[in-house]
């Protein structure tokens, strides 16, 4: 997208941590907000602090995995804000673990909410964003954990790597149209979903974690260039991944070079 100003942002999760940083960045470049969530005290909450920002925003009480509420919060966006350039599907929950010790609800929920809600996303706003030809972009938050196997993540981070894939496969299906596609891969922010890791770990732990947090407006920040020059990955914050991600190419790339005997 080449501007923001005037055009309108829909963020799934928008109350708190990385939801709440791209409202409030996006706001302040003159959007029009529409956050969603399902904790009501919440996006009362977030409403306020927001419209001291700018009077265009709105709230709406809905749970991402229910794609016919969605489609009509779809509906109430419309009537206020004409049509939408901007979904960000962001709305997400832990749910970590090794595998064999991760209760199926809990792959059920993980899945639910960090997979089929930002696809619900898709199929209610996408078709919309094409008919109106309007230049317009799609953030999917996934995670650092769905780019790579590391630590305990189960449900979590099988969820996340769902989502690096669908973006992978929608940036393709929508080239040469006037959508674009980013996926946001964070590796730790500062926001409550850490708050509650912190409290299940030793004191060194936490201060490794804090000292690793990405404050959420600068990753709304980063998410706000990424879509003005069309970036797909967004990786916030490459001090403690790099390593990690280099050593997974390598055994990618040794894999395939590796010679079977006849
Ligand atoms: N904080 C991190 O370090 C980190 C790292 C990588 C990825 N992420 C991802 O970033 C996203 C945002 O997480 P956060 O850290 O800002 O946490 P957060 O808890 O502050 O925000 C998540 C918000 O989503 C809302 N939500 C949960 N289920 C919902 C549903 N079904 N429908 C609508 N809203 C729902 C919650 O009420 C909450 O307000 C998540 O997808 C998370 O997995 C976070």
């Amino acid at each position: 997208m080449k501007s923001l100003a005037g055009k309108t942002a829909f963020i799934t999760g928008g109350t708190s941590g990385i939801g709440f940083g791209m409202a409030s960045v996006f706001a302040s470049a003159g959007m029009n907000i529409v956050i969603t969530d399902i904790r009501q005290d919440a996006l009362d909450r977030a409403g306020n602090e927001l419209r001291e920002i700018t009077e265009n925003v709105m709230t709406v009480n809905v749970d991402s995995t229910d794609a016919s509420a969605l489609n009509d919060a779809a509906q109430e966006l419309s009537r206020r804000f004409g049509p939408l350039h901007v979904l960000c599907n962001n709305a997400g929950v832990p749910g970590g673990g090794k595998v064999l010790e991760t209760p199926i609800e809990g792959w059920r929920n993980t899945h639910e909410v960090n997979f089929w809600g930002p696809l619900n996303g898709v199929n209610v706003f996408l078709p919309g964003m094409l008919e109106h030809g309007e230049e317009a972009h799609i953030v999917n938050t996934a995670s650092f954990s769905g780019i790579h196997g590391h630590g305990h993540q189960s449900g979590y981070g099988t969820s996340k790597f769902a989502i690096v894939g669908l973006s992978e496969f929608l940036r393709n299906d929508l080239v040469g149209t006037s959508v674009g596609v980013s996926v946001l891969c964070p590796h730790v922010v500062d926001t409550p979903i850490i708050d509650a890791l912190k409290e299940r770990v030793s004191k060194d732990v936490q201060s490794i974690i804090e000292e690793m947090a990405v404050p959420a407006e600068t990753v709304g920040y980063q998410v706000m260039q990424a879509m003005l020059s069309n970036e797909f990955y967004i990786f916030c914050d490459g001090t403690h991944t790099r390593e990690m991600l280099i050593n997974r190419c390598n055994d990618m790339i040794d894999a395939m070079n590796r010679q079977f005997p006849e």
